[in-house]
């Protein structure tokens, strides 16, 4: 399954791994390994295959994506990833191998992309966790290794979001719509009081869709005169300080509007539909009664979401709901009431761990999102209207960046012209059209510099 290319770095062999039916000549390949070695930035992981991760090391040089070699001394296996000269690597060898070195800038909503460590560590263990012997994809849920990944994942997502002693972190399946209906049945069946959804896009409405066939709902706010355009401002919002709970969508990903502090519901339980900038910045969690993200657009692939809940409010979920759909039961079982998905759960743990170690928390991840986001927000307010974001500049997304070009055939044109220089799933949703940039936690900032270049290019090219 591998093809060797010795380099013959520090005297050690070096293994560029792909597929034996993938072509590109011996020449091509070597000469494309030795240059790109040589200017492109480098980081180093050491492994003990034995298990246990002994050190990594990292050169920034230039610029992403990749390819990985490993090499083995003894216990020790050594993994080379080297990225850069992505350009080098689509102009003059469209015949190389297509595993790794072919990753494009994937701007997909969701599922999205991936930090590639993460992706790596997942190949590296796919046959085999260290020291269990066995695939994450094989072992029980209700044994000693998973059970591991399971408190790890509760520990890290405790340490990046300092959630407090009296939550409870709950590991669900059924994407966030299931969510849209748990809420009210959980929250909100048997209350005296409505329930308030405040209405900022489309997932929002989603979730007031389901609220209404359990009980009573008010709506605070709805953006809908603006075209969801933008969140309100705290004078707008017509809170009911005795209501059941308030639910908001914190990012809108198809219109991109994002709430960048929490609303004030003047004591009534916050509920946040987070699943779309989860993670994205430090969350004040003592403000939020329950807070919930589908994992597949900030924290791990799709078939994992969590749930973290204040534990005064499990009081309210009722015997007679059915097991799955009762927060406590799942509290009460600590995410184990049936076979959690277990390899979403593996992933989110990885994710965490990516954000503490190699991001440095989430004040460090707003930062850079911040920085990402700007990059592209500054090409919409220099193009003299020729881009034009949707979303208000006070309400606008570091997640997703909404806009449009002059017309239909001009957005196509620039989705064409995207896909060619390997930026990809660029069109916005069907339902509002023209283009959506979504720009995760690993999204890296190279993929985003290509795009604004792209676009500033494409700009002058058909003003
Ligand atoms: C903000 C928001 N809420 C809810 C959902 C629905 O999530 P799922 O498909 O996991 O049910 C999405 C999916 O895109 C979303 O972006």
């Amino acid at each position: 399954m591998r093809r060797a290319t010795s380099l013959g770095h520090e005297g050690c062999t070096i293994e560029a791994r792909s597929r034996p039916s993938e072509g590109g000549t011996p020449t091509c390949e070597s000469w494309l390994l030795l240059v790109s070695f040589f200017f492109s930035r480098f980081s180093v992981h050491r492994e003990s295959l034995s298990g246990g991760r002994h050190s990594k090391r990292s050169c920034r040089w230039g610029t992403p994506p990749c390819v990985t070699f490993s090499e083995y001394r003894g216990d020790l296996k050594i993994r080379w990833q080297r990225d850069g000269l992505a350009f080098l690597h689509r102009s003059c060898c469209a015949a190389m191998p297509t595993t790794v070195t072919d990753r494009v800038y994937n701007f997909s909503p969701g599922p999205a992309v991936l930090p590639v460590p993460v992706l790596e560590r997942i190949q590296d263990e796919m046959l085999c966790l260290p020291g269990v012997g066995a695939s994450i994809l094989e072992i029980s849920h209700r044994e000693k290794p998973f059970l591991g990944i399971l408190k790890s994942a509760k520990e890290n997502l405790t340490r990046l979001l300092n959630i407090p002693s009296n939550y409870k972190i709950l590991f669900l399946q059924g994407g966030s719509r299931l969510q849209f209906s748990m809420v009210p049945m959980n929250l909100l069946r048997g209350q005296s009081q409505p329930a308030q959804y405040l209405l900022t896009g489309s997932w929002g409405k989603k979730a007031r869709e389901e609220a209404v066939k359990e009980g009573k709902v008010e709506i605070p706010w709805d953006g809908k005169q603006h075209k969801y355009d933008r969140i309100p401002t705290a004078s707008e919002l017509k809170i009911n300080p005795q209501a059941a709970y308030v639910h908001v969508t914190s990012n809108e990903t198809i219109e991109g509007v994002q709430f960048l502090d929490e609303p004030n519901t003047a004591g009534a339980p916050l509920v946040c539909d987070a699943s779309s900038d989860f993670m994205c910045r430090p969350l004040p969690m003592e403000r939020y009664g329950l807070i919930y993200a589908c994992a597949q657009k900030n924290a791990g692939p799709a078939g994992v979401t969590v749930v973290i809940v204040r534990e005064d409010l499990l009081e309210r979920s009722q015997d007679s709901l059915p097991g799955y759909l009762n927060y406590k039961a799942h509290a009460e079982e600590d995410s184990l009431y049936n076979t959690p998905p277990t390899f979403g759960i593996y992933v989110l743990n990885l994710v965490c761990e990516w954000l503490l170690n190699d991001v440095g928390g989430l004040d460090k991840m707003l930062q850079r999102n911040r920085a990402k986001s700007k990059l592209l927000y500054d090409v919409l307010d220099s193009s003299d209207g020729f881009y034009h974001g949707h979303a208000q500049p006070q309400s606008r997304s570091l997640m997703n960046v909404t806009f449009r070009l002059p017309n239909d055939d001009i957005e196509k044109k620039f989705l064409a012209g995207a896909q060619e220089r390997g930026l990809t799933s660029l069109k916005g949703h069907r339902s509002v059209g023209g283009i959506r940039a979504s720009i995760y936690n690993a999204m890296p900032v190279e993929g985003v510099e290509l795009l604004r270049d792209y676009m500033t290019e494409f700009h002058k090219a058909n003003a």
